[in-house]
């Protein structure tokens, strides 16, 4: 046959191949593979139907309609053969029973380390009249740095650490900007918590990644004291860590409060002897803290000589880590079933679609 222009006979030779072939198919595998050759995409039939562009306009309808006839015919053809081999079968669904198919699998889920992790510190909080407060990841400089107290020149200002969208607008580094944002819409007395995600530009090692989440917490009153803050902050350590963990409070600096402190807790590795973990100290960081200082509360639109408040923030990952002797912040976001699985508590189970 000339391959190139198609002609009556021509078609008809290679529907009546295909037709032999349809019949002579030994198996599914083969009726599969002989419906790809002549049908399919670039299959015999399939290439000539495409082909009829060179044929004269006349021709062309006429050529086109005998191709089609055939391939409803080798459709109707494959398909009996088909059902002949294996039971019935169908365009969109060639071999319904075909037992050489792999069988659908259930899946397993649970929830992510870091889900229940959040969870779990939020139900500790609102056990103590706090609520969830919320604020944007591409967040305003101005309440990322500025509302916050940090000085034109500050470090963590420097393009090193902060990914910047433009001049004004940056990926947040903290969750403390939702304070600046909620003081803003809201009057005192407040208590808040707000859990999100926070962004560095930071190279990814075993204690830093780029993105990585922090809980803030804000409480705004009169005559709010350091001993509240004291009280909450080892309230949470109990419930979190367990009862025997001691909490104390280091002299620190932060732009935001003043004064400033960071919270240790004894090292869960030596129960405060001093081990590797805890660099011989008997204690581990955990979280930032501090009584709100009076020109963020300025910047808020409150007045600080009628309110007074304190202020934390933690490292999400960093409350997992410690909890659980989890040893490297890249593997939460690894995706590696392996380690995911060991901290599902509750597990859901469906079938694939
Ligand atoms: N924003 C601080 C950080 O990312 C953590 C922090 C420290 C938050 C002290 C606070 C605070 O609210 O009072 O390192």
């Amino acid at each position: 046959m000339n391959e190139e222009i198609p002609d009556r006979d021509s078609i008809d030779r290679l529907g009546e191949e295909a037709s032999r072939e349809i019949a002579e198919s030994p198996d599914l595998k083969a009726l599969e593979q002989t419906r790809i050759v002549w049908l399919g995409r670039k299959g015999k039939l399939t290439s000539a139907l495409r082909s009829i562009g060179k044929l004269p306009a006349d021709q062309r309808p006429i050529i086109g309609g005998i191709i089609n006839e055939w391939k409803e015919r080798l459709g109707v053809l494959f398909e009996n053969r088909c059902a002949e081999l294996f039971g019935s079968c169908s365009d969109k669904e060639p071999y319904p029973g075909d037992p050489t198919l792999p069988g659908r699998r259930n899946w397993e889920g649970g929830l992510h380390i870091l889900h229940r992790v959040i969870k779990d510190i939020k139900q500790i909080f609102y056990r103590m009249g706090y609520s969830i407060a919320e604020g944007p990841d591409v967040e305003l400089d101005y309440y990322n740095f500025e509302a916050l107290n940090f000085p034109a020149d500050h470090p963590s200002r420097d393009l090193q650490d902060t990914f910047y969208v433009n001049s004004d607008i940056l990926l947040r580094t903290q969750t403390s900007p939702v304070q600046v944002r909620y003081m803003e819409k809201n009057e005192p007395p407040l208590r808040i918590i707000s859990p999100g995600r926070v962004y560095r530009n930071e190279t990814p090692d075993p204690s830093h990644a780029a993105e990585f989440f922090q809980i803030e917490g804000l409480y705004v009153d009169k005559d709010v004291s350091l001993a509240d803050l004291r009280n909450d902050i080892t309230f949470f350590v109990h419930q979190f860590f367990g009862a025997d963990a001691k909490v104390r409070f280091r002299p620190h600096f932060f732009p935001f409060t003043e004064p400033s402190a960071e919270a240790d807790m004894t090292c869960f590795g030596c129960r405060g002897e001093g081990c590797s973990i805890c660099q011989k100290t008997g204690w581990i960081e955990i979280m930032g803290a501090g009584m709100v200082h009076p020109n963020v509360f300025e910047f808020a639109g409150y007045d600080p000589d009628s309110v007074t408040g304190f202020a934390f923030g933690m490292g999400i990952e960093r409350m997992a880590m410690l909890k659980y002797g989890i040893d490297d912040i890249r593997r939460f976001l690894a995706n590696d079933m392996r380690f995911l699985k060991q901290f599902w508590n509750e597990t859901w189970v469906g079938v694939q679609e």
